[in-house]
């Protein structure tokens, strides 16, 4: 049985950055992710530290909005606070200063770089942010070339540092070239996924919430127990719903 999934990585708040454009948007995204069982979503905008405000204010408004909203349509979906924040000089010091927000309100981070991010900043940056108390999920770890071109990279950095992998839910389901799909091919085989989210910006077209149908693939590849594991947010919130209270 597919258990509840969990959206780690979705744009969904409205006004804040590329993410859903309006409101409307918003509340379609969330009747999306309701049809496709997702039971929790941490919402991630957009976070530049240094570059751009992140807009405290907006995010507040934006998060009550989608709260209000589920709970007015029934929808049964918690939805948890977070970023994904471009790592730069200045990101662990907003952090410290709670000027941008962690996962859940856990000491995890979702942290995404620029596509062609060299490894020795990628690895200073990761060693950073777990000297700062920070637990880096690196956000569709299938996007940065110097990983790309070197796969074994990946177990360097996950058994050295001890960090996470996030893939998109596009890349599990195949739609992409053939040397994103070796790459998660790569990834999966070596068990060295955890978790997969949607990165969803739309709510029709592209980039859209498609968890369920990622589900359905690790499902068919690797059976049900590895698409659970994967899509659950255990990492966040434990195995057991219980848990789900300490996490914000
Ligand atoms: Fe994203």
């Amino acid at each position: 049985m597919m258990q509840k999934l969990t959206d780690m990585h979705c744009h969904i708040l409205h006004g804040i950055d590329d993410g859903a454009q309006s409101m409307e948007e918003m509340y379609a995204m969330l009747r999306k992710a309701a049809e496709q069982g997702i039971g929790r979503i941490v919402a991630t905008p957009h976070a530049t530290p240094g570059i751009e405000r992140f807009n405290r204010e907006k995010y507040d408004r934006a998060l009550e909005d989608a709260r209000a909203y589920c709970a007015e349509k029934r929808l049964d979906i918690e939805i948890f606070g977070g970023a994904e924040i471009l790592y730069t000089d200045q990101t662990c010091r907003f952090l410290e200063d709670g000027r941008i927000p962690t996962m859940a309100g856990t000491d995890y981070v979702l942290v995404e770089f620029s596509p062609d991010v060299r490894y020795g900043s990628l690895h200073g940056a990761l060693t950073n942010l777990l000297h700062s108390g920070y637990l880096p999920i690196v956000a569709h770890v299938e996007r940065y070339n110097c990983l790309l071109k070197h796969p074994a990279r990946l177990n360097e950095i996950k058994h050295e540092l001890g960090v996470y992998y996030q893939v998109n839910c596009s890349s599990i389901i195949r739609g992409h070239d053939m040397r994103t799909r070796h790459f998660v091919n790569k990834i999966l085989d070596w068990d060295l996924l955890d978790i997969i989210s949607t990165d969803a910006h739309r709510a029709a077209s592209v980039r859209v919430i498609n968890m369920r149908e990622a589900w359905l693939t690790l499902k068919h590849e690797f059976g049900e127990d590895y698409a659970n594991e994967l899509a659950d947010g255990h990492l966040l919130f434990g195995a057991n719903e219980e848990n789900t209270e300490d996490a914000e």
